[in-house]
């Protein structure tokens, strides 16, 4: 019987329970073992290890969070403790590993394969989106609808209130989080990482809202971008446009959380299942992704090597649609 070791890596999202769930369940499937390892890479240095049978992944296809736990570690960043996780992994014994992670973590993936006999693969998740070699990462559409539910909501208020609402969203270096929850809530404006942000012409065009009668507009800003985050746009405007009450809502974790979406129990169960078959096929140093909607193994370099083509074209439609 080969037995197979899972560790979740990163920041959390929804969906990683059904990846470990799919894992699980499929390995069983071949006459298999897992292995789970908590709190990721770190758990993986101080031997945090736990048997996961199928009754182990029962009643957490729904559940947000990751049930194995999560860390960003520092010491497996630096060469002596990705020396020393290597060791670790081979140590466990492990037919193969499978790792959860974005594209940091798919990194970390990469340099252990190197080091480390035990063969790895990597399944892409990520609310940012931000892993190459996968049309969407895990965790992403649960997000994005989270997201979109809050500026919905915040909408009522600044309707009702006549006030101008900047909206923080996540992606400190990735905006497309904030860019397809702004489009498809209808912002006035979105502010992302990807495009330097022209102040003046955002002033002009709420100015320009308003002399078209606009009483009330939402401006969704992710975290990374270069203005300075939502607080310090909030001041800049209120210097500069007059007759808007302003207000500012941080969305912060809220959109790490929840129970996964459809589509992202789906992808990863199609993923986790997936991942189990290319170690089954003897490969090693892979990724599974979703590519028009078919399971596609690369290398594990694409993850962070390819990053997914920003599409400056989406901004420009969200300000013409919301004008
Ligand atoms: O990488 C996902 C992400 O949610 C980013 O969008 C965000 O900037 C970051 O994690 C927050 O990380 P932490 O929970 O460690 O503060």
């Amino acid at each position: 019987m080969q037995r197979i070791g899972v560790l979740t890596s990163g920041g959390d999202c929804p969906g990683l329970n059904a990846a470990i769930r799919a894992i699980v369940r499929s390995a069983i499937a071949l006459g298999w073992s897992v292995t789970g390892i908590r709190h990721g890479y770190e758990g993986l240095l101080r031997g945090e290890v736990v048997p996961l049978d199928a009754a182990a992944v029962s009643g957490i296809i729904n559940r947000g969070g990751t049930m194995l736990h999560t860390a960003r570690s520092s010491e497996f960043e630096t060469s002596e403790g990705m020396k020393r996780a290597a060791a670790a992994l081979d140590q466990l014994g492990l037919a193969g590993l499978l790792v959860l992670g974005g594209n940091g973590s798919l990194r970390g993936a990469w340099e252990l394969s190197k080091l480390a006999r035990t063969p790895i693969v990597g399944i892409p998740k990520s609310i940012d989106n931000d892993v190459g070699g996968t049309d969407c990462a895990i965790g992403f559409d649960t997000a994005v609808n989270t997201v979109l539910e809050a500026i919905d909501r915040i909408r009522d208020t600044a309707t009702s209130h006549d006030r101008l609402f900047l909206v923080e969203v996540m992606g400190r270096k990735n905006g497309y989080l904030a860019l397809a929850a702004g489009l498809a809530a209808g912002a006035e404006e979105v502010l992302v990482p990807e495009v330097p942000t022209d102040l003046d012409a955002v002033c002009r065009r709420l100015e320009e809202g308003k002399r078209r009668g606009k009483r009330s507009s939402i401006i969704v800003v992710a975290e990374g971008d270069d203005a300075g985050g939502a607080f310090a746009i909030a001041e800049a405007i209120a210097k500069r446009v007059s007759g808007y009450e302003i207000r500012v809502s941080v969305l912060g974790h809220q959109q790490r959380g929840g129970a996964p979406t459809a589509f992202d129990r789906l992808l990863a169960s199609r993923l986790g299942a997936a991942a189990v078959n290319v170690l089954k096929g003897g490969q090693r140093g892979k990724m599974i992704g979703l590519i028009h909607d078919e399971v596609v193994v690369s290398d594990l370099e694409r993850a962070w090597r390819e990053m997914p083509r920003f599409r400056p074209e989406l901004v420009t439609l969200a300000s013409v649609l919301a004008s």
